[in-house]
């Protein structure tokens, strides 16, 4: 048990690592108060360009990725609380005063490692409504609903289809000034 939590920690401080935020304040800028205000790489791209947003994507893909291996090395559950905790982490970091991202480049992290058919199912849906739409957000919150949908047809058990479900229901909760935007016809489309 004790070994949990340890996992659970290490986990929710890797998560908690604020790579968006750190790149724009290398460049010497908030990046609270720049475009969306969102730490992601998509806000990083938009402010700081394709090279800061690519290492943001990286950065952050990377931590939930590597999370979930350390959990995975103690087994099956250890690696889904992992994940948990490292999304947590993510979008309300300890190191941010628990301000954080949306969590769709830590989940595809997270999910590759868990659920590998879904999460490359729910990249592909990403593309596709990116494509068509050039909106990021939009992308991310169809590409996230059909997530826990995926790992049920993947077959995968329900606590995966429950972690799944738990975990895009908080990333498009905290889409919500997106979605505000989008209805409005405001939403800033990706060039
Ligand atoms: O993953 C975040 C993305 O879906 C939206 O980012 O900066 O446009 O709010 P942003």
């Amino acid at each position: 048990f004790l070994k949990l939590i340890g996992i659970a920690l290490i986990a929710y401080l890797l998560g908690s690592f604020p790579t968006g935020y750190l790149l724009a304040r290398a460049r010497g800028i908030d990046i609270f108060r720049y475009g969306s205000g969102n730490i992601g790489a998509t806000n990083v791209w938009r402010t700081l360009g394709p090279a800061f947003g690519l290492l943001a994507l990286a950065g952050d893909v990377g931590k939930g990725a590597v999370a979930v291996y350390l959990g995975s090395r103690a087994g099956e559950w250890p690696a889904v609380v992992a994940g948990a905790c490292a999304l947590a982490g993510h979008s309300w970091s300890v190191f941010l005063r628990f301000r954080g991202g949306k969590m769709i480049a830590t989940a595809l992290g997270v999910f590759i490692m868990l659920t590998p058919g879904a999460a490359c199912g729910s990249l592909l849906i990403w593309a596709f409504v990116f494509a068509l739409s050039r909106y990021v957000s939009l992308a991310s919150i169809i590409a996230a609903g059909s997530l826990p949908l995926l790992i049920a047809a993947f077959g995968y058990s329900w606590p995966y289809i429950l972690f799944g479900a738990v975990a895009a229901g908080v990333a498009i909760y905290r889409h919500r000034s997106n979605i505000r935007r989008l209805l409005t016809g405001t939403e800033h489309r990706f060039r």
